[in-house]
């Protein structure tokens, strides 16, 4: 039996025996979130669902102990490499878990490829990650940002909107939705008038909303996730918008939000991989667990982080617990039909989930189930080669 562990050597990829003592120690899991900052939110809900996980399977993944090694990547992509590498070469992580924001998530997959490191990226969508980046070590639980901007452009051509603008963060993830969202959009027959945006993670939207109302579009498409689409709704509404010109984006727009965002976002529609009511033996099982360990309701980033752990403990139980007999991990996972709580899942060849999107809308504190936007949704990996 050969056991491997990858060590980060200037910049070199060592491989070194691991013992059987070594196997039966704790795994130690590098979990890399934000806990400060506008997706805090985001990154607490990974973390919840992660730990539901190993709660359900009696404290371990695949018959490893779990050790967390926590970092607060407060979503910048300037401290992101070092905060990763700290993880590897100073705590000696077996494995990655995170990150929330697409700049941040990048830096991670440049090391986690450099290294060898099994990384599994539990939201962020920056499309790199499993096209130009992909690897054979790098996995997603989440989705693409072009996954539900796509579907949730076929819907508004479907609606009627001619004449829409766009309003996001200005970084990948923004990015990468207005481009999904604008090419389902044209190819029905729309056109995408206007693309606003702003630094993230900044929320002064005054000037912006004026533009939208003298614009005049038939839609507006808005990625905003966390504290940033709590202030978005809210401003959207107060300045008069909400009442005649319909708000459309991917689910982030709603999810875990509509406590804050209160009546502001009541009758919103949004496409993402989750709704609140599914309605599933499956989902609802999970919903009340996570309701009980919680004292909250899950959202979509609760059950990325959830899967995440699922997926870890795939890979596990067929490396009989040692994550670095790297093909029979990822083998496993490559094959796996991931049971999660959104409805069950596979990955792609570049190890991004092939999953519906389903169409929402705000009723009360809900994201309600509408119908399946688009069913078995593969992101085109554009640049992968593996
Ligand atoms: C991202 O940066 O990829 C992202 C952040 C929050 C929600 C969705 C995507």
């Amino acid at each position: 039996m050969k056991f491997v562990r990858y060590t980060l050597l200037a910049g070199l990829a060592i491989a070194t025996p691991l013992t059987m003592a070594q196997t039966s120690t704790k795994l130690k899991v590098g979990l890399m979130l934000p806990y400060t900052g506008t997706y805090a939110a985001l990154g607490n809900a990974i973390e919840n669902g992660f730990r539901l996980r190993i709660e359900e399977q009696g404290g371990k993944l695949g018959g490893r102990e779990i050790e967390f090694i926590k970092v607060d990547d407060e979503s910048d992509p300037s401290k992101a490499t070092d905060n990763v590498n700290k993880l590897i070469k100073r705590d000696n992580v077996d494995v990655l878990v995170g990150t929330v924001h697409s700049g941040v998530a990048m830096a991670m997959a440049k090391v986690a490829k450099d290294t060898g490191t099994i990384l599994i990226v539990p939201n962020a969508g920056a499309e790199a990650v499993t096209g130009a980046m992909c690897a054979p070590n790098i996995f997603r639980s989440s989705f693409t940002n072009w996954q539900p901007a796509y579907a949730m452009g076929e819907v508004a051509a479907k609606k009627g909107v001619k004449k829409a603008v766009t309003i996001t963060h200005k970084y990948a993830a923004g990015d990468e939705s207005v481009k999904g969202f604008r090419e389902a959009l044209e190819k029905g027959g729309g056109q995408v008038v206007k693309d606003l945006s702003l630094p993230f993670p900044g929320v002064e939207f005054q000037a912006l909303l004026t533009e939208i109302a003298a614009t005049k579009p038939d839609a507006v498409y808005a990625f905003f996730a966390g504290g940033a689409a709590v202030k978005f709704v809210k401003d959207y509404a107060a300045a008069g918008l909400k009442k005649s010109i319909p708000l459309y984006g991917p689910g982030f727009l709603t999810d875990g939000t509509l406590d804050a965002q209160g009546a502001d976002a009541d009758g919103l529609i949004t496409a993402l991989h989750y709704a609140d009511s599914l309605g599933t033996a499956r989902d609802n099982a999970f919903r009340l667990a996570y309701a009980k360990t919680y004292k909250l309701q899950p959202d979509v980033y609760a059950v990325q982080g959830y899967d995440a752990a699922q997926m870890l403990a795939i890979g596990l139980t067929a490396a009989k617990g040692d994550i670095t007999k790297h093909a029979q991990f990822t083998a496993a996972i490559e094959k796996a039909r991931i049971d999660s709580p959104r409805g069950p899942f596979t990955l792609s060849k570049s190890h991004n989930p092939v999953q519906d999107i389903y169409l929402r809308q705000v009723v009360g504190k809900e994201n309600k189930f509408v119908s399946v936007a688009t069913k078995a949704l593969a992101d085109p990996a554009r640049g992968c080669r593996m």
